[in-house]
């Protein structure tokens, strides 16, 4: 599992697609990990529709925008694509805002799919109308993101960002870069005494 997790920061766009890996939604449900999920005052408005066959696919994939920094690249090509989406809806009937609840959600189920042997890709650009025609999705319902599943197939390099670039980028081999923060600028520290110490380890329990 620990191995897994650190896997996770290299999730991918390009994914193989075949009838094989379409059950994943499935697993993923099965797994329960949204129902188990925490949520803001327990209230759990965030519900989801699973979709895997090459049909709803095909429509699905066409309201999706893929890696934006990559202006050349049109999107995972035909046989590369996802086998399976899972379209994470907020109910507005119960809660007004469900952000990071939807952000959890899509963690947990990533993990999940990571630990499954399967990849994905949350995409948080789609197109809202065309999503809720193909889907028949309810008024009070808005899709707040969705999750791309598939089996992995490119490689994912995570690099020390420079000069504050945030851009991710692929090389002559297709190799996809991602730059990441160092630790140290992650974890900062206002406290006006800086001498003071921070413990190297930490027990708990
Ligand atoms: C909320 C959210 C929305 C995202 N939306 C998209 C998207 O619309 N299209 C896409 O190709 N990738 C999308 N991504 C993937 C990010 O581009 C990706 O996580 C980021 O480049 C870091 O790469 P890594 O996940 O490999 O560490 C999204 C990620 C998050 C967390």
């Amino acid at each position: 599992m620990q191995k897994n997790i650190i896997t996770f920061v290299k999730i991918c766009n390009s994914l193989t697609s075949s009838p094989k890996t379409a059950p994943i939604a499935g697993s993923i449900n099965r797994k329960r990990c949204l129902r188990l999920s925490p949520s803001g005052r327990n209230l759990q408005p965030v519900k989801y529709i699973l979709c895997n066959t090459p049909e709803l696919n095909a429509k699905v994939f066409e309201t999706l925008g893929w890696a934006g920094y990559l202006p050349e690249w049109p999107g995972p090509v035909e046989g590369e694509r996802p086998s399976a989406y899972i379209v994470m809806l907020h109910d507005t009937t119960i809660a007004a805002n469900t952000t990071i609840d939807v952000g959890i959600f899509a963690q947990s189920m990533l993990l999940q799919a990571v630990e499954l042997g399967y990849g994905g890709c949350m995409i948080g650009t789609f197109h809202q109308g065309k999503l809720r025609e193909i889907l028949s999705i309810p008024g009070q319902f808005n899709v707040a993101l969705v999750i791309a599943l598939g089996k992995p197939k490119e490689e994912v390099v995570v690099e020390a960002m420079k000069n504050n670039d945030v851009k991710y980028w692929r090389d002559e081999q297709q190799v996809h870069h991602v730059p990441k923060r160092a630790p140290d600028e992650l974890m900062v520290n206002f406290r006006k005494n800086k001498k003071e110490k921070i413990k190297a380890s930490v027990s708990i329990g």
